[in-house]
């Protein structure tokens, strides 16, 4: 089923999420939307708080392997890369983001199964980028200043 996804600036976007305690079917159904929602709008990441779902999962698909990550957390981070970013809340928006090139993230699967996953480049950037939707930090929170001015007023007026 096709998920309606929160653009900016609704409020929503903002909170933070919650860990998921139940692995049973609610969470595989929302899953599997948010997989389907994500691949409908050409995405490579789609986090629940983003469909109004305020709780600690996602996915991402770079367009090789479905990732899901449920509870997941950042425990190693190193080097420096530079990309362009886009995020299903802003549609038309690109901004050049720096982040980490290598993160290790560890998480649950949808059977509540903990794994570890090391990540680089594109993936990675992926991860950090939906992991921060969980904690309710947008992509725009990390571009300068003058740039955040400018992009959030643009979208506020609509
Ligand atoms: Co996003």
């Amino acid at each position: 089923m096709l998920l309606k996804v929160l653009t900016y600036p609704h409020p929503g976007l903002k909170e933070r999420s919650v860990p998921v305690v139940d692995f049973g079917p609610s969470l595989h159904e929302l899953l599997d939307n948010l997989r389907d929602t994500m691949r409908d709008l050409n995405g490579i990441g789609l986090a629940a708080p983003q469909v109004g779902k305020p709780v600690k999962a996602f996915v991402v698909d770079l367009g090789e392997q479905l990732h899901e990550f449920i509870n997941p957390e950042i425990v190693e981070k190193s080097g420096r890369i530079s990309f362009d970013e886009g995020c299903l809340s802003f549609p038309g928006l690109s901004e050049t983001v720096a982040r980490p090139k290598f993160v290790t993230i560890r998480y649950q699967d949808r059977h509540a199964i903990k794994r570890t996953l090391e990540a680089q480049g594109l993936l990675a950037v992926a991860i950090q980028h939906e992991v921060d939707h969980l904690e309710g930090v947008l992509f725009i929170d990390r571009i300068p200043f003058l740039r955040r001015f400018f992009t959030k007023r643009k979208f506020r007026k609509g």
